[in-house]
């Protein structure tokens, strides 16, 4: 089992590239294997999360090559996916899971798909519910969770969907189902998030229109290829973020993060709290926006985080709490109830590895209240869940001793070489088996 070994830090410095979106990877796979004709995919994440999309759509006859530092993908078509031979196994990935549901649901075979045990515990009613009442014949366990076998329809319907929770993937899995379906699909999301799918639809020449928070796809239409170049994931850049700004005389930049507005909540909780972080060299790039992030060490303050900032740094939170857990006074997280059906309930995780290390951190239904103070030494466990085990690691920076942390190998589904990237700038982290 892959332990973290990590011993206080001193400053960071230097200047990194963190791997590519791990969002923006599985969506360029997916929409360039159903494109008509080649796409190039630049700074893919090579992660297991995204390479078990990019197996699903080998295993459905898409021929996809690995060239030096890009990925071809020869798209199929719009009704060009085959039957895999076997099930598909998702390994550890909501969204892989999630997006593929509303993509099989339309296609003119049969599947399967399947999960580790993390991802067999989590919720996949809220796809299967909207898409059943586009006539999508799904079956799941009896609690909703995969294994989940859908029956591929030919004649899905569009639906109008009020979606009663901010998810990116409820929202992209339909999208992906309406491409399938007769009309035009329209889905209201209840705050922003992340629209990654919407802008690579249109990258592919897919006539998709967003207006307020209503998104709308038609039936019918084809993608044609499209190149691609994924920026660095700032969901990995977060716990740069906040490992630079606790410890002290830090400085660090990270390289061509994507800054699409709808995943930067964790830059401005962090400014909220007193963090230095500069954005410079903005560009945009293949329809997403880019810059580079300049992080200085900084005197933290508790604050009530905004609730609008919640679904935009959904996948922050594990860090964002240690920050706090390095600030002067107290932080307040409400309204993010969904962190607990993450890759594990990443609000009770945080809490007890806080608490370990001696952080009063409360955990409560929909959130939890952090009271920054002195953090010690001890054991966490990770839970298997990727952002709990490099969150931890940040916190070992301020630590007081040792921090050992457990169950780690799955820091390879969003983050390969993070120990190796984390070491070159200063974090005392080991990973053994
Ligand atoms: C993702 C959406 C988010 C996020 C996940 C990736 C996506 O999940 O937590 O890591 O790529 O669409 P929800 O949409 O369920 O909030």
């Amino acid at each position: 089992m892959t332990y973290f070994k990590c011993s206080p830090g001193r400053s960071l410095s230097g200047s990194i590239r963190v791997p590519g979106d791990k969002s923006i990877s599985h969506r360029s796979i997916i929409l360039s294997s159903i494109a008509d004709g080649s796409s190039t995919i630049k700074g893919f994440l090579e992660g297991e999360d995204s390479l078990n999309t990019l197996k699903a759509f080998q295993a459905m006859g898409v021929s996809i090559e690995h060239q030096a530092d890009k990925i071809i993908v020869n798209g199929v078509g719009i009704n060009g996916l085959s039957k895999p031979a076997k099930k598909l196994d998702m390994g550890n990935s909501g969204t892989a899971m999630r997006l593929l549901i509303g993509l099989l649901a339309g296609q003119n075979f049969d599947s399967e798909l399947i999960g580790d045990t993390s991802l067999s515990s989590r919720p996949m009613n809220r796809v299967i519910d909207p898409l059943r009442s586009m006539e999508a014949v799904i079956d799941s366990d009896i609690n909703g969770t995969a294994p989940i076998r859908i029956c591929g329809q030919s004649n899905l319907q569009s639906i109008e969907y009020d979606m009663p929770m901010a998810s990116a993937q409820v929202k992209s899995c339909l999208l992906l189902a309406g491409l399938y379906a007769k009309g035009e699909t329209i889905v209201r999301e209840p705050a922003p998030t992340r629209d990654h799918s919407e802008r690579m639809l249109r990258g592919f020449g897919c006539n998709v229109s967003t207006k307020g928070n209503e998104i709308r796809v038609a039936g019918g239409q084809r993608l044609s290829a499209n190149d691609i170049d994924v920026p660095a994931d700032i969901s990995s850049a977060a716990f740069f973020l906040v490992a630079a700004s606790i410890a002290e005389n830090s400085q660090l930049t990270l390289k061509h993060v994507g800054v699409n507005p709808t995943r930067t909540g964790v830059i401005d909780i962090l400014r909220l709290m007193g963090a230095d972080i500069v954005l410079s060299n903005h560009r945009e790039i293949g329809g997403e926006p880019v810059a580079d992030l300049t992080v200085r060490s900084a005197k933290l303050k508790g604050i009530d985080i905004p609730q609008e900032l919640v679904p935009l740094a959904i996948d922050e939170f594990p860090v964002i709490f240690v920050a706090a857990a390095c600030a002067d006074g107290i932080t307040r997280l409400t309204g993010a109830a969904e962190l607990r059906i993450k890759e594990s309930d990443r609000i009770q995780s945080m809490a007890d590895g806080l608490n370990i290390l001696g952080i009063n951190a409360v955990p409560s239904e929909d959130g939890m209240s952090v009271t920054g103070g002195h953090i010690g030494e001890g054991n966490i466990e990770s839970h298997g869940d990727h952002r709990i085990a490099m969150a931890f690691s940040v916190a070992s920076l301020c630590a007081s001793g040792p921090v050992k942390i457990f169950n780690c190998a799955n820091v390879n589904t969003s983050f390969p070489g993070f120990v190796e990237l984390a070491s070159s700038v200063g974090i005392r982290i080991i990973s053994d088996e």
